[in-house]
């Protein structure tokens, strides 16, 4: 029986000394959830966690992992107001432990436009944090108009309408090859074991 509660002990300081990398995403139709997905694929790091920020405890996560990878998803204008809250209720203990962050939207952010539009969807996230993280990036995201509810479809159909001078059509932008990169690059920084809260200039804010 001793030997019995030695092993549990010994399995729990194992688990304890395991820490790792926590990915948190935001999601409202998927698109996020499958981007994270493949960053996650491309870490090739089982013990990674993928975590959807409306499920997650704020104290126990902070406490179980090392390093963040935060994701969300974009409407409105804006990432998902519980993400915002997690790094401004928790900003001294993430201090130089979000690695790194990343949103999908609608936005092309190959343009001079787009790219102010998207470097905009990443300044709240940045706002929380006292160090931007080493890696940010944007992705594109998804639009199916029949798994809206009423009062997306319809905010999306105002905005077409009259930014757009478009009808809302269904769309996808999904790139799983981009985003596994993006989990290599994540990958490397870990095992390169660069300081978080140290970014390299050439590794700031990639978008
Ligand atoms: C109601 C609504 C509003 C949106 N507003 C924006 C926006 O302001 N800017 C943008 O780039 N994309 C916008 N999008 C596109 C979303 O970012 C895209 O659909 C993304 O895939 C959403 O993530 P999710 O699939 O994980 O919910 C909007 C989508 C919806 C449904």
């Amino acid at each position: 029986m001793m030997a019995l509660f030695f092993g549990c002990d010994i399995a729990r300081l194992t688990e304890e000394q395991k820490k790792k990398t926590a990915l948190i995403y935001a999601t409202r139709y998927g698109a996020t959830k499958e981007t994270a997905g493949w960053i996650q694929e491309g870490m090739q790091e089982p013990v990674d966690l993928l975590l959807d920020i409306e499920s997650i405890s704020f104290p126990d996560v902070t406490a179980r992992y090392d390093h963040f990878i935060i994701g969300s998803g974009v409407w409105i204008g804006g990432v998902h107001k519980k993400i915002i809250e997690f790094l401004e209720s928790r900003k001294n203990e993430l201090s130089g432990r979000v690695l790194a962050t990343f949103v999908v939207c609608g936005t092309d952010g190959s343009t001079e436009n787009g790219r102010k539009r998207v470097d905009g969807y990443f300044t709240p996230l940045y706002a929380c944090l006292d160090k931007r993280p080493l890696l940010s990036r944007y992705f594109g995201g998804r639009v199916i108009v029949e798994n809206l509810t009423d009062e997306d479809r319809e905010a999306l159909r105002v905005f077409y309408k009259t930014y757009l001078r478009a009808e809302l059509r269904s769309w996808d932008r999904t790139d799983p090859e981009k985003a596994a990169l993006f989990g290599g690059e994540a990958n490397r920084l870990l095992g390169e074991k660069v300081s978080v809260s140290e970014p390299t200039n050439n590794l700031v804010s990639r978008v």
